[in-house]
């Protein structure tokens, strides 16, 4: 589904990633772990074309998209939730909702089979984004980015912040979701444990290095902790 192939990137003339190949295959979840400034998110940046890719090629489907606009990975299906979960904080979570939906076909089917997903937010549609919890944000942050239809939702830290309770929850609607299938994820995740309970593979960037990578599952934990050790 998506490939990263020998992925250089970064910030201006500071290369942060070097040289990353990766493939989140079909159905699947993928997590990438790494320590504080280890370069997950520029590798997502760069993966949804915020960032450019300085050398190597992305491919998504089969097609060559290391040169398209983030708009046009969205279109290809392509969804991105960035860390911090960020909704518009004026709107209320039904109005947030809708602006996604807004001139789709099927919009408020695909309205009601996000709140499915989260019926927390049910109770909250008429609130401002800007007053829910961080945990009812990035619910809705999630929400928003499956109304789009995605292939592959990329999640950077859905956790982050978040009472277990909720990351129980939004764990659940991860595997849920891949396990229908149509649908992959590519995870960035501090919370080991968490991440390899959802995801099919794993890998660790050391500064903007790719470290070890293998399948996940819990047995994988000891192994991850040992690379993240290094
Ligand atoms: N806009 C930017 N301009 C220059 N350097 C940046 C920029 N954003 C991040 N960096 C640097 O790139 C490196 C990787 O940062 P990145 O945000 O990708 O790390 P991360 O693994 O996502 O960390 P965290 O777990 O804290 O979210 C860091 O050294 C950071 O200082
Ligand atoms: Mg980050």
């Amino acid at each position: 589904m998506l490939e990263l192939s020998h992925v250089r990137s970064g910030y201006g003339r500071t290369e942060v990633i070097h040289d990353v190949t990766m493939t989140v295959p079909d159905d699947s979840v993928v997590a990438i772990m790494g320590h504080n400034g280890a370069g997950k998110t520029t590798l997502l940046r760069a993966a949804v074309g915020l960032l450019p890719t300085k050398a190597g090629s992305i491919t998504f489907d089969g097609e060559n998209i290391t040169k398209y606009s983030p708009s046009k990975r969205v279109k290809r299906g392509i969804a991105y939730v960035p860390q911090g979960q960020q909704s518009f904080p004026q709107l209320t979570t039904a109005e947030n909702l809708q602006v996604v939906a807004d001139g789709r076909k099927r919009g408020k089917a695909l309205i009601d089979e996000s709140l499915d997903l989260f019926p927390a937010l049910k109770d909250l549609l008429t609130r401002k984004a800007g007053l829910l919890s961080g945990g009812q944000r990035q619910q809705l942050a999630i929400a928003r980015a499956l109304i789009t239809e995605p292939k592959l939702l990329i999640l950077d830290e859905p956790t982050e912040g978040i009472q277990p309770s909720v990351v129980a929850e939004i764990e659940r609607t991860i595997i849920d979701l891949t396990g229908r299938g149509g649908l992959s994820v590519l995870l960035v995740e501090q919370h080991i444990g968490f991440a390899l309970q959802a995801a099919h593979f794993y890998y660790v960037l050391h500064s903007g290095h790719l470290g070890s990578s293998g399948k996940g599952g819990a047995s994988a934990e000891a192994e991850v902790r040992a690379a993240m050790a290094i």
